[in-house]
This record gives C-alpha cells, structure tokens and sequence, in this order.
C-alpha cells in the first residue's frame, strides 16, 4: 500500500450493527464469533474497515447506544477474549476495526450515573446535569428530546431536581464542563487504541458541549439545539483528545454531525478535530427537515445534489447512503417495484465513486429493503415506540395512523432486521431460535448473500466488481473531483489523478433520459448494451476518457 496516503484514503468501510449480524451460537442475538466467521466474507467483499455499532457492556435500551461499562463486552455479544481474537483475525486479513464512541451520554447503568443518583455529594454528580427545576412543577428548560418530549427527567427521591437526556431517559448526557470527566474519556480512547483498534466513529459527537442551559428558541423538532450543536468549544474538547490521545497512535476519527452546514464541516476538518464526518443533508431527500415523520415526495436531485456539494466544498467526505438509523436504500432512493437490481446497482455506483471514504452497511451489498409488513408490535426502536406514542396524543391519532407515519419515515428497524444470508430458517442468521427483530421475508425472493453468490448479474455481485475496481484503481480512490452540468435526475462528474480521467454518469431515475456523451472505453456499468445519446432508467457507467 502507498504510504503517501493514509489506510482511510485507500480502505472501503463496511458497518456491522452485531445484534443483527451473524447469531453463532443460535440465542436470537448476533454476536462477536459470529462476526469473525464472516470475516473471510467480509475480505471476499474487498473490506478494509469494519465499523462495529456498540458492543460494550449495555441495558440494550438503545440497543448500545447506552453504555454502563465502557472497559467491557456485552455478555449478549461474547467476552473481551472474543473481541481481541476479532482483532486478531481481522488483522490476519488485513482488516482493520473501528469501534464505536458514544461519549455524549452513558446508560443510565453507568456507575457513574448510579452514584451521582445515590449520592447529591458524590463527584460524579459533576459529569452530568442535575438541575433544580423552574419553580414547582417545570424543567430548569424547554429543551425537547431527540427521540420526543421533554429533555429533562425529574429524580424521584430528591426535591425539584432533574437530570438532562438529549436522547432516551435512559441515555444521561455528559457534562463537558467538567475535567475529571474528559480524562476519564482519555483513558477510554486510550484503552482501545492499546488493544488495536484502528479509530473511532464518534456518536452524535458536534453536540457534546452545552454552552448554556437558557431556554430554546421554539422550533418543531429538538428546541434548545442552537446551545448545544457545533459549539466552539466541542471543537476544542475533540482537538485536545487529538493532541493528548489519538494522533499518538494514528487514529481515525469519523464524526456523526446531525445539523452542521459547510461552516462548521469545514472547521471540524481545519482544526484536525475529525478526519472525516457523516452530513444528513441528502438523508432528508424523503422527509420533513423540520417534522421528520412528515413524508416528502423522492426526487434525485435531493439526493444527489446535497452529496456532491458536499464535496465540492468539503474535499473529502464520509460517504453513505444507509446506516443503522436509517431506512433502507433501495427502498428510499431506488424503484423497488420496476428496477430493483438496477437501481440497487446504480446506488452502488454512485457510492462507490465519490471522492471520500465510502461506508457500506450490513445487508446493502445485497439490497435488502425495508420491511413494508413491519407491525408496531414487530418495532424494538425505542425512537420509533416513543415517537409513535407521542404522535397518538399530540395529533389524537390511532396507533396505527400514527405508526404509519413513523414506519414510513423514521422506523430504524428497517436497517436492523437480521441478515439475510440464505433461504434457510431465519435466513441464515442462526440456527432456527427467534431471532430478536423479526425477519425481513425478502431473503425468500433471493435476496441473500448465498443465492446471489450464485446469480451472476446479482446485486452482490455488482458490489464486489465495484468495490474491488476501485481497490485497485488510483483515479476513485484518489482523483479530484469536478461536477459537470447535466439533467437533474443524473449525477455526473470526472475524476482524475495523474493523468487519467473518468467520467462518471448515473441517472438515478426510473426515465429514460436524453444525455449525449462521446464514444469512449467502459470501465464499468450496470447495463450491458448502451446508447451514446439515451440513459436507460438507472443507467450507471463509469468512462475513461
Ligand atoms: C446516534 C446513533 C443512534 C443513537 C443516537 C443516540 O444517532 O447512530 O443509533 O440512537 O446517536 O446515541
Ligand atoms: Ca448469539
């Protein structure tokens, strides 16, 4: 590998959530030996990250995202034996691991939460926010939780105080205010980068400081946001675990950053706080920006104008089209009902191409879709339950309309259902035990890594084609990148290094569309035969020119 460039700039990430994985040893929950017997999987794929969702100890109450022990494994997901032979073994292929950091808040599990509830007087009360209330009966703010309602839990035993929760009440937000607590958070990064692990993709990590407690302005969705979202002292807090902790060990950082615009992207980048981070923009292309729950019509070019203005101004972005918090690409972005492979394989392109770092989630190299028969009793996704509730009495709906709502927007168990390996018992993922989330009945229709293995033109293996070209292919791994002018519904932009250049040309919609382009070498494409004046629906092609 070049030295010139770091792992990020050469490596492919592929995001694995564990609870839905590989379940090894057939209890319903996917677990770290199940990962690593898909490692050679994962290498066949062309992978050179893996990004784990959380793993370490946890109540499950947001499936990890609530940590009560950030020095240990779930027992539900293996022992720390487990996760350093994972290190092991991905390391044997030349696989690296990023471990998720979720340091906004901690499980109301922590023992730090613990003690600072038991005891008024104890130093960990300084690690969160406990406040009195506003006379009798009201919050210290009118700040509103992510996941619906009030951001402030009243404590039981103790008169007029609450405590602040950005997200569940079960998810206690951090004080960044306090010292001790940030070089307990050095300690942490410190643990994990002994033990080998390549870096960090930092949880919603632009909103870890509070720069004040003052009332929100009104807004729709998370009022009190304009205190807590890309202060100027996160910015310090991420440079200062750089400079104490990570650039020792070459760390990678990849920032989650709901609600930045190119400003502050561009100062997490200047400042080194992060190698890289996630934008939302183009995550909104079928929804409400203001009432996520609200749908919106899809149309290409909200998708594919925020992804490459990004670049444009950024240089270098974390690519993305799916998440564990987010529905189903094909579903979104694609035509599921007329051109599933192709428009699959198209979205495949378009990634895959990009100047940035591309990150595959679990089940998109296979297009697994949304599960359109997903019932609320079927939901696990404490955003979605909350969400639902909260819909029913503020729009005094039934449960079903207001499920409706959510499951076609916001319902993140779309991304979570079990892998569909095969068209055995729980599409492969173990053994026949009820699996935690219910199963996505597609793996039936062949949409599973075993039959598509076997399918030549499947959608699998368009994605190993894809992400194996540009493994080996200087101009998309490093090019620069200039958009060029063309029909909304298309994406098209050149990319060139040393010399050489492509044209890349995607038209992400079920039309045929009228492009003209010269007579030039394919590289690659999801259509066999072209015509050099007629995009065929979702006709992807990369030209050298
Ligand atoms: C991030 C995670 C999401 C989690 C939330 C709170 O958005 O991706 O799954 O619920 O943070 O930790
Ligand atoms: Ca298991």
């Amino acid at each position: 590998m070049d030295k010139k460039y770091q792992p990020f700039e050469e490596r492919i990430v592929y995001q694995i959530y564990p609870l839905s994985f590989s379940d090894s040893n057939n209890d319903g929950i996917g677990d770290i030996n199940g990962i690593i017997q898909k490692l050679d999987y994962l290498k066949d794929l062309g992978i050179g990250i893996i990004w784990l969702s959380p793993i370490y100890k946890s109540p499950l109450k947001d499936n990890g995202y609530d940590i009560s022990d950030y020095y240990d494994i779930n027992p539900l997901f293996g022992t720390m034996e487990d996760f350093d032979n994972l290190i092991k073994e991905a390391k044997k292929r030349d696989i690296y691991i990023v471990m998720d950091l979720v340091i906004n808040h901690t499980s109301n599990e922590h023992p730090w939460f613990k003690e600072a509830l038991s005891d008024p007087s104890s130093k960990y009360r300084k690690y969160y926010y406990f406040e009195k209330g506003k006379g009798k009966k009201r919050p210290p703010n009118n700040w509103t939780s992510t996941f619906s309602g009030g951001a402030w839990e009243k404590i039981e035993n103790e008169d007029n105080m609450y405590y602040l929760h950005l997200f569940s009440k079960e998810q206690i937000d951090l004080n960044y205010h306090s010292e001790e607590l940030i070089e307990e958070i050095e300690k942490i990064l410190k643990f994990w980068l002994e033990k080998g692990v390549y870096g960090f993709r930092c949880d919603v990590i632009n909103r870890i400081y509070k720069s004040s407690l003052k009332n929100g302005r009104f807004r729709l969705y998370e009022i009190g946001r304009e205190h807590y979202i890309n202060q100027d002292e996160n910015y310090k807090i991420l440079e200062r675990l750089q400079n104490n902790v990570l650039k020792k060990y070459g760390a990678f950082l990849v920032g989650e950053t709901f609600a930045i615009n190119y400003e502050d992207g561009k100062k997490f980048k200047e400042t080194g706080a992060l190698d890289m981070f996630f934008e939302f923009d183009h995550a909104f292309s079928d929804q409400n920006k203001i009432v996520p729950v609200f749908k919106k019509k899809f149309k290409p070019k909200n998708l594919i104008n925020p992804v490459l203005s990004w670049i444009e101004e950024i240089g270098w972005m974390a690519n993305y089209l799916e998440n564990h918090d987010q529905r189903r690409s094909v579903s979104r972005y694609g035509d599921e009902e007329h051109f599933y492979n192709l428009s699959a394989k198209a979205l495949a392109t378009f990634l895959l191409s990009l100047r940035g770092t591309p990150f595959i989630y679990q089940g998109e190299e296979i297009g697994m879709n949304d599960d359109k028969d997903m019932k609320y009793e079927d939901v696990n996704d404490v955003s979605a339950i909350g969400v639902t509730n909260y819909l029913m009495k503020l729009l005094h709906l039934s449960k079903e309309k207001a499920f409706k709502l959510v499951n076609e927007t916001t319902n993140r168990d779309h991304a979570r259902t079990p892998m569909q390996r095969n068209k055995d018992i729980n599409a492969g993922f173990n053994n026949g035990t009820k699996p935690w989330l219910k199963i996505n009945e597609s793996y039936k229709k062949g949409i599973n890594v075993e039959d598509e293995y076997k399918v030549e033109d499947s959608i699998l293996n368009y994605y190993k084609k894809m992400i194996h070209f540009r493994n080996n292919d200087d101009v998309l791994k490093h090019g620069s990148f200039k958009r060029i002018k063309s029909n909304k519904n298309v994406a098209k932009f050149i990319r060139e290094y040393e010399g050489n250049k492509y044209l890349v040309v995607i038209n992400l919609s079920n039309k045929k569309i009228k492009d003209i382009r010269e007579d030039k070498e394919i590289l690659i494409s999801n259509y066999e035969n072209h015509s050099l004046n007629i995009l065929n629906e979702y006709e992807a092609i990369i030209y050298k020119l």
